[in-house]
Order: structure tokens, then sequence, then C-alpha cells
């Protein structure tokens, strides 16, 4: 086989099989997509989304607090912005009238994760500091979990 011949089907051979590929990933997103799709009216979605990304602030500035070794202000952060009490805490009436039941309990489920750590940090003040990381780690693990058990149930788009 002349040089030329044998370069072209080692280039179909190998690049070849990659458009196909990619092809048949993105035909078969929709069918792995597991997700819930939950319709809400458009300005509903979007105050959850901007609530969301306020989570993910709140998260940051509580690591924040812990990388310091401030517990009582990752106490603080937990429960003004993760908590019930919360800005969302307080709307939250006005949007679990649009949401599946399962969610509302997955909702609550961070709002009690939160007072949890709450409480944890309180604690932790009072301990030697490899037991209080141990217990202010695992009750930031259950605030995540909360996060990851909703966000791997449903989506709003
Ligand atoms: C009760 C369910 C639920 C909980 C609990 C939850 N989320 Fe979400 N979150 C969602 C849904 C649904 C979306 C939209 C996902 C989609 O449409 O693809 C979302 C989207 C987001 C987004 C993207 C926002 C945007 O503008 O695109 C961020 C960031 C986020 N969540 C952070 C968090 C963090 C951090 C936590 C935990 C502290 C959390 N969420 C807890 C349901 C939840």
């Amino acid at each position: 086989m002349p040089l030329r011949f044998f370069f072209f089907f080692l280039f179909v051979a190998v690049l070849g099989p990659f458009p196909l590929a990619a092809e048949q990933a993105e035909r078969a997103a929709p069918e792995t997509e597991g997700r819930e799709l939950v319709k809400l009216p458009p300005p509903i979605r979007d105050y959850m989304l901007e609530a969301m990304r306020d989570h993910l602030v709140a998260l940051n500035e509580l690591l924040d607090a812990l990388s310091l070794g401030d517990f009582e202000q990752a106490g603080i952060v937990a429960e003004s912005r993760l908590g019930l009490r919360s800005p969302e805490g307080e709307d939250a009436a006005d949007i679990r009238k649009h949401l599946p039941r399962a969610m509302i309990e997955m909702d609550m489920a961070l709002y009690e994760a939160s007072g949890r750590f709450v409480e944890i940090a309180q604690d932790a003040r009072n301990l030697d500091s490899a037991t209080a990381l141990d217990m202010v780690f695992a009750g930031l693990r259950d605030i995540t979990d909360a996060c990851v058990a909703c966000h791997s149930g449903y989506r709003l788009r």
C-alpha cells in the first residue's frame, strides 16, 4: 500500500469514530437525564435560581469562617443564610406552593442540616480542636448532602 493511503486509513481509523461518538452522546443525553423537570412560572424560577446562587455564596462564606477557625461566625452564616431564618426561608411559603412534595422535603432537609450545624458550631467551641473539626466537617457534609440530593433529582430548565 502506498504510504499516503496508509496514512489516510490511519486517519480515518483514528479520528473517524469521534464525530459519531459525539453525535451519539448528544442524542443519548435526554434519555440519560434522570432529573425531573419542575416547571415554575418564570419569575418564581428566577427567584429560586437567585436564591440558589446565594446558597453557594453562603457556603463559601461558611468555609471562609472555618478556614479562620471562627466557628461562631460559621454558625451565624449557617443560620442567617442557609437556615429557615434566611431571606429564602421567609419567602419559602410562596415558592413551596409550586414545588412537588418530595422537593419541599429536600428543602426542609437543608434547613434542618443548617440548624444542626449551628448547634455543632456552638458545641465545637468547647472541644479540643481535632474533635471539633471532625464534628464541624461532618455537619458541613450534611449541608452539602442536602444540596446534592435535590440537585440529582430535579431541574428547573
Ligand atoms: C430543594 C432542592 C434544592 C436544594 C436543597 C438545593 N438546590 Fe440548588 N438548585 C436546585 C434546582 C432544581 C436547581 C436548578 C437546576 C437546573 O435547572 O439544572 C438548582 C440550581 C442551583 C445553582 C445554579 C443557579 C443558577 O443560576 O444557574 C446553584 C449554584 C445551586 N443550586 C446551589 C445550591 C447549594 C450550594 C445548595 C445547598 C446549600 C443548594 N443549591 C440546595 C434545587 C435545590
